[in-house]
C-alpha cells in the first residue's frame, strides 16, 4: 500500500486527478479497450472532479473511450433526487465531461428487482473487462463503499443495511434528519473494490483519522472493511495531513520516504 500525503484536500485532489488522467492517458496509448473507472459519490471526490472537468475542458484528457461504474445508490430515492447518487455524478461529473451516456453504469435503486440488478451489475463489470481503476471514498466508520462493519471482505455487489452512524453523517445532506436517509443501499462489494486492477481512496479531514490509521496502520478487519486493500497488490490512499494525523510519525515519514525515491 502506498499514502500520499498532502498538505490539504486541494493538493491531495489535483494529485489524485493527474494520476486517474495519467493512468487513462497511459492505457489509450497501448490499447484500444476502454478504461474502466469505478466512481464514488460524497464530499471528498468533489475538488479531483473539479479538476478532471477543467481538464477535459482544457483538451488535456477525453472521456470518451471510458466506461464508469459508481459504487453504490440508496434504495428507493427516485432517481432525479437531488440527494441521489445519480444526481450527484451528473451535477459533479458528467453533465460536464466527454465520457458518453451509454458508457455511465449506475446502480438503480428503484430496479423492481433489486438482487437480479446487483448480479448484473457484478456481469456487467466483467464484461468491460473489469476495473483498471477503483476511486473511493472512505467512511468516518473505515468502510468503503456502503460496506458496514462487519460487511465480508469478499462480498459482492448487493442490498446493504446502512448503519445508524452512517445516516446520521449523511442526514447533513437530508435536512439534518437521518429519518430521511434511506435505511438501505445498493452497493458494490468490498471484493468488487478490490477486484479493481487498482485502488486509490480518498481521505481529507480530521474526521477520517481514525479510518486512515485503522486502515493503514490496523489489522485487516471486516471492522473496518477499507482495511480490506492491505491485501491489494496496487493501493494507495490519498490523504490531507488531517486524515492522516493518527499514522505514526515513522509510516509518515516511510510513505514520504517512497514517494520521494520514487520521483528520482
Ligand atoms: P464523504 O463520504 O466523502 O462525504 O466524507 C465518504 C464515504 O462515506 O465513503
Amino acid at each position: 500500500m502506498k499514502v500520499i500525503i498532502r498538505k490539504n484536500s486541494a493538493e491531495g485532489s489535483l494529485w489524485a486527478a493527474h494520476y486517474i488522467a495519467d493512468r487513462i492517458k497511459e492505457k489509450a496509448a497501448r490499447s484500444a479497450d476502454p478504461f474502466v473507472l469505478g466512481l464514488c459519490t460524497g464530499s471528498t471526490p468533489i475538488e479531483t472532479y473539479a479538476e478532471l472537468i477543467r481538464m477535459v475542458k482544457a483538451g488535456e484528457i477525453s472521456f470518451k473511450n471510458v466506461v464508469s461504474f459508481n459504487m453504490d445508490e440508496y434504495v428507493g430515492l427516485p432517481k432525479t433526487h437531488p440527494e441521489s447518487y445519480w444526481s450527484f455524478m451528473h451535477k459533479y461529473l458528467f453533465d460536464h465531461i466527454d465520457e458518453p451516456a451509454e458508457n455511465i453504469h449506475i446502480l438503480n435503486g428503484n430496479a423492481p428487482d433489486l438482487n437480479a440488478e446487483c448480479e448484473a451489475y457484478e456481469k456487467a463489470i466483467a464484461a468491460a473487462g473489469g476495473f483498471d481503476l477503483f476511486l473511493g471514498g472512505i467512511g468516518e466508520d473505515g468502510h468503503i463503499a456502503f460496506n458496514e462493519p462487519f460487511s465480508s471482505l469478499n462480498s459482492h455487489t448487493r442490498v446493504v443495511t446502512l448503519t445508524e452512524d452512517t445516516r446520521i453523517v449523511n442526514s447533513r445532506f437530508f435536512n439534518n434528519d437521518m429519518n430521511q436517509v434511506p435505511a438501505q443501499a445498493l452497493s458494490v462489494g468490498v471484493a468488487t473494490v478490490t477486484g479493481a486492477r487498482e485502488v486509490v481512496i480518498l481521505a481529507f479531514g480530521p474526521k477520517k483519522a481514525k479510518a486512515v490509521h485503522d486502515a493503514v496502520e490496523g489489522p485487516v478487519s471486516h471492522m473496518c472493511t477499507v482495511s480490506a486493500l492491505q491485501l491489494h497488490e496496487f493501493g494507495t490512499i490519498v490523504c490531507d495531513d488531517a486524515a492522516a494525523s493518527g499514522l505514526q510519525e515513522s509510516s509518515r515519514a516511510y510513505f514520504a520516504a517512497v514517494e520521494a525515491a520514487e520521483k528520482r
